[in-house]
């Protein structure tokens, strides 16, 4: 298990954000901080509030209070385009591919946001050969698992300090979600951080450093996954689920 030394600073510091849509409140109170290197996972039920927490995250919806700073910056006194820019790359629920366009042309529009080089391209692909193989094919026309590989292609152009997942394993078969897992640990080892947001208690116990369940739109525990995978009563309680 990854464990951060004790000198390496967190590079997302999430500070007691409260998020509304419109009057509705969603998210209360919400603190977290994420390390160079981690997998930090989101576990909570459906309408818990995940979404919308790594939305605010990408500066798409306005904190009512809080703040997120990200290395240096204040995250959350940026416009979203600004946010990308920064490092932090978004794979929404549901993907957010261009339908239309090519596999290629995705990846450019990721490349874009940086400038990145060729070289990113190739070893984007290189993580993707499916993808390779077929460039030119429009995303709509792509399975399932070969979007998800896009989206998350698309995301790694960007080059991204941290990588924020909702639900990438979504009606995936297993060895499609075998492959995500793998580009996921890959990441981790080159020192890049992921949120994750995952259903999947087992992917989440062999993904996570460490989980943070949100219920109701609150983080009522963070913890480590050994103490999750010691502990899995604590998974039925806050997902009502063992
Ligand atoms: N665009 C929206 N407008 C109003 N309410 C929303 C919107 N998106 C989500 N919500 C509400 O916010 C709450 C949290 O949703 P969400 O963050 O999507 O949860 P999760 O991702 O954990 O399933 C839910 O009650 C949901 O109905
Ligand atoms: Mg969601």
């Amino acid at each position: 298990m990854y464990k951060p030394p004790i000198w390496v600073q967190a590079m997302l510091n999430v500070h007691n954000i409260e998020v509304a849509y419109d009057q509705v409140q969603v998210l209360f109170d919400i603190s977290f901080e994420v390390k160079p290197g981690e997998i930090f996972c989101l576990l909570g039920r459906n309408g818990a509030g995940k979404t919308t927490a790594l939305k605010s995250i990408m500066g798409l919806l306005p904190l009512k209070t809080g703040s997120i700073q990200f290395d240096t910056q204040t995250l959350s006194a940026l416009p979203p385009y600004e946010v990308p820019k920064q490092g932090i790359a978004y794979v929404p629920q549901g993907r957010g591919l261009f339908s239309e366009l090519t596999v290629a042309q995705n990846i450019e529009i990721g490349l874009m946001v940086k400038n990145s080089s060729a070289a990113t391209r190739d070893r984007v692909l290189d993580m993707f050969p499916r993808l390779r193989e077929r460039l030119k094919q429009r995303a709509e026309t792509l399975s399932g698992g070969e979007q998800q590989m896009l989206a998350m292609a698309r995301a790694l152009s960007m080059e991204p300090k941290l990588l924020l997942l909702d639900e990438p394993t979504e009606g995936l078969q297993p060895s499609m979600t075998q492959l995500i897992k793998d580009v996921i640990l890959n990441m981790k080892q080159e020192g890049v951080a992921v949120i994750l947001v995952e259903h999947h208690i087992e992917t989440v116990l062999s993904l996570a450093d460490r989980v943070a369940f949100i219920e109701n739109g609150r983080c009522p525990k963070i913890t480590d996954v050994a103490d999750l995978r010691g502990n899995p009563e604590q998974i039925h309680r806050y997902l009502g689920v063992s």
